[in-house]
């Protein structure tokens, strides 16, 4: 049995993955100006990966015996396309971090299948934070 603290884990992760596929869809509408039109199908491209780890981690949740939260944290689309770049790579720091808690403590609770999808999605973040990372570089 996944503990509480696993299922709030989880649903932290969700909440997350909610705001980054928001933030990063509304970016791709609102970015303007030059650097603004290299970089806006690129945050669409990642808002859709992120709604499908949104959807990958909510039925591992049901799963589990949880209920998915429908509340997303604080979206932060930002002004200009690199401060939009910037609040992305913050984002994908912190869900760095979250997901490495995550794999630790399924893997403490024997859950191998959740610290499986949690590497491969934390993979997918560590890319998203190069992307963003490499398009801040001067
Ligand atoms: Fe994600
Ligand atoms: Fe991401």
């Amino acid at each position: 049995m996944a503990s509480i603290q696993l299922l709030e884990k989880l649903n932290e992760a969700i909440a997350r993955e909610l705001q980054v596929s928001v933030q990063y869809m509304w970016q791709h509408v609102m970015a303007k100006g030059a650097y603004g039109y290299t970089v806006r199908d690129i945050f669409k491209k990642i808002a859709i990966q992120e709604m499908k780890h949104a959807e990958d981690i909510a039925e591992r949740l049901g799963y589990l015996g949880g209920a998915p939260t429908t509340r997303p944290t604080p979206i932060e689309v930002g002004k200009s396309a690199r401060e939009m770049v910037q609040l992305n790579k913050q984002a994908e720091e912190e869900a760095i971090v979250l997901y490495r808690e995550i794999i630790s403590i399924a893997e403490h609770e024997k859950d191998t299948v959740t610290a499986a999808l949690f590497t491969d999605i934390l993979a997918a973040e560590e890319e998203h934070h190069n992307t963003f990372s490499s398009l801040l570089a001067e």
